[in-house]
């Protein structure tokens, strides 16, 4: 019979995993992203509010951890996916929302054009970004604005990731901002 000590070893065990699992994450991300992560643009988009209750910046590091979720569970069915391509094209997806509000004259001006722009952006801050990662983040959008559906695995992570935290950013963004805070302080030292 499971009593309370052997219910609090469990949970410590799942705490720890846990714990292990965002640590696993963060060094991926920093790994592969850090052209991204230390750019101007990834600084200015932790000042620009996107989905009402977070900033591109947070909304991004949301879609890139639960990517690079997303590539553990399906590595550990035998998928092959690149974990370097869904770092740097979910970082970079949304950068393209920059100055939103001088740019786009309407919500489906900014989703039909934001991707192309995002892609511009992130030329500019990767030393070299294969085509697949263009592909990834130009059809991100998929299946709004004007956008071809995802090309690859890894377009359909970061597409789906990207939905799944918009709904997140509107329905708990205020919580979700708080538990990512570390995460910017850390990048912003
Ligand atoms: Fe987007
Ligand atoms: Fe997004």
């Amino acid at each position: 019979m499971r009593g309370p000590y052997y219910e609090t070893t469990i949970h410590r065990q799942i705490r720890e995993k846990r714990e292990d699992r965002k640590k696993r994450i963060r060094n991926d991300v920093e790994r592969y992203g850090s052209e991204v992560l230390d750019s101007d643009e990834m600084k200015q988009a932790f000042e620009q509010t996107h989905h009402k209750l977070a900033t591109v910046g947070e909304h991004t590091l949301r879609v890139t951890m639960t990517s690079v979720l997303i590539c553990y569970a399906l590595r550990k069915m035998k998928v092959s996916v690149s974990i370097p391509a869904v770092v740097v094209g979910a970082l970079c997806h949304d950068l393209g929302m920059l100055g939103r509000n001088d740019k786009f004259n309407s919500l489906k001006e900014s989703n039909a054009g934001h991707p192309k722009d995002s892609v511009e952006i992130a030329k500019g801050l990767v030393s070299e970004l294969p085509e697949k990662t263009e592909d990834i983040i130009e059809r991100h959008m998929w299946p709004l604005g004007d956008s071809k559906a995802p090309n690859s695995i890894e377009g359909a992570i970061v597409s789906a990731a990207d939905k799944y935290t918009a709904v997140k950013d509107l329905i708990k963004g205020i919580e979700i901002t708080e538990d990512t805070a570390d995460m910017i302080a850390e990048e912003n030292k």
